[in-house]
């Protein structure tokens, strides 16, 4: 656990001149770390891994590979927006995996959250683990673990319970066990927002909100079908884009849409139409571990009503979660 530990002297890194620093000093060292071998990267878009595929991508270039497993769980635009900032600005070494239906045939059916949780975990290392045996002459793997990460596992070798399983790239089979390199391990979130804006990535990457590693899976309740995710989808991005619009995007921690396995009856065009209802989520939390609720403004709740129920296929109600953490964890699954 000795080089776990934060050094003393490391400062925090509030400033570009301060991150600057840090990127010139991790640059040298994953240089001295890896030489001329090839790294690879698990690349998900979420702000720790695209911060550290930035960071290598400038201290390495082509000897980084990144893989982008899409397990059809992403948010509305996400891998696009992968290809777009990584394959194509930044040019980096990116293999993109469509492994859709991978998932959801596995997924079907299965309605009990753990297992659904385990079953897109595993998969995850599956489809990760095949395109790297396809590669060649890979011999370290990057991850964007950050400090609260190294924290919550030395808590977890202390015998502490995990509310439910996270999923990483730890895990991979035998074959395959890399050496690491983790240029972020001794970084605080606010730290590693500072690097990622300082390396020159789009602002709503690196403030980019949490995102499950599970995705819309733990979002479309209970046993996923494709017609209610792609409603679930739907209905995030509409509400997402409303937030953008009435300036709420940066203001609330985490917001999200939920969809149940259940129907109502309501009526569209004069005709019974029974439909899913989507479920708001608006949560402030400093460390996930507790959370209140966003008096988000009825404004804002009437135009996302408005738009989901007319715009998205398969929905007919709104609902607004009102309960806090605890009781309601902030996801649902
Ligand atoms: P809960 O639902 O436990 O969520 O109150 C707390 C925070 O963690 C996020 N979350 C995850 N993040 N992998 C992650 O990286 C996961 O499997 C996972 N599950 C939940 C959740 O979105 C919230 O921010």
């Amino acid at each position: 656990m000795e080089n776990n530990k934060r050094p003393e002297t490391m400062e925090r890194i509030t400033t570009k001149a301060l991150a600057d620093k840090f990127i010139e000093e991790q640059i040298a060292e994953v240089r001295a770390q890896v030489g001329d071998k090839k790294v690879l990267l698990a690349l998900s878009g979420g702000v720790d891994s695209s911060v550290v595929a930035a960071l290598l991508i400038k201290a390495i270039g082509k000897q980084l590979v990144c893989v982008h497993v899409n397990h059809g769980l992403m948010r509305k635009g996400e891998s696009e927006a992968v290809i777009e900032t990584f394959g194509k600005e930044l040019d980096a070494n990116l293999i993109y995996v469509d492994a859709t239906d991978r998932f959801l045939d596995l997924l079907a059916g299965v309605s009990e959250p753990e297992s659904k949780r385990k079953i897109i975990g595993a998969e995850f290392i599956n489809v990760f683990a095949d395109e790297a045996r396809k590669l060649e002459g890979i011999a370290y793997l990057a991850q964007g673990t950050i400090y609260p990460d190294i924290l919550e596992s030395i808590k977890q070798a202390e015998g502490k319970k995990a509310v439910k399983s996270h999923h990483n790239v730890g895990g991979l089979p035998e074959d395959l066990q890399f050496e690491l390199v983790e240029p972020l391990k001794f970084l605080f979130k606010d730290e590693v927002r500072v690097v990622g804006e300082a390396l020159g990535l789009p602002h709503a990457m690196v403030y980019r909100q949490p995102f499950p590693g599970p995705g819309l899976g733990v979002r479309c309740l209970g046993a996923i079908t494709r017609d209610r995710l792609h409603a679930l989808r739907e209905a995030d991005a509409i509400l997402r884009e409303e937030f953008d619009n009435f300036g709420l995007a940066g203001k609330v921690w985490q917001y999200f849409i939920a969809v149940p396995d259940m129907k109502s009856v309501g009526v569209k065009d004069d005709s019974r139409y029974e439909g899913w209802p989507a479920i708001i989520r608006a949560v402030n939390t400093k460390d996930a571990m507790t959370a209140t609720i966003e008096e988000v403004p009825y404004e804002v709740l009437h135009k996302v009503t408005n738009r989901i129920t007319n715009e998205v296929e398969g929905i007919n109600r709104v609902l607004f979660d009102l309960t806090p953490k605890p009781t309601g964890t902030i996801e649902w699954e």
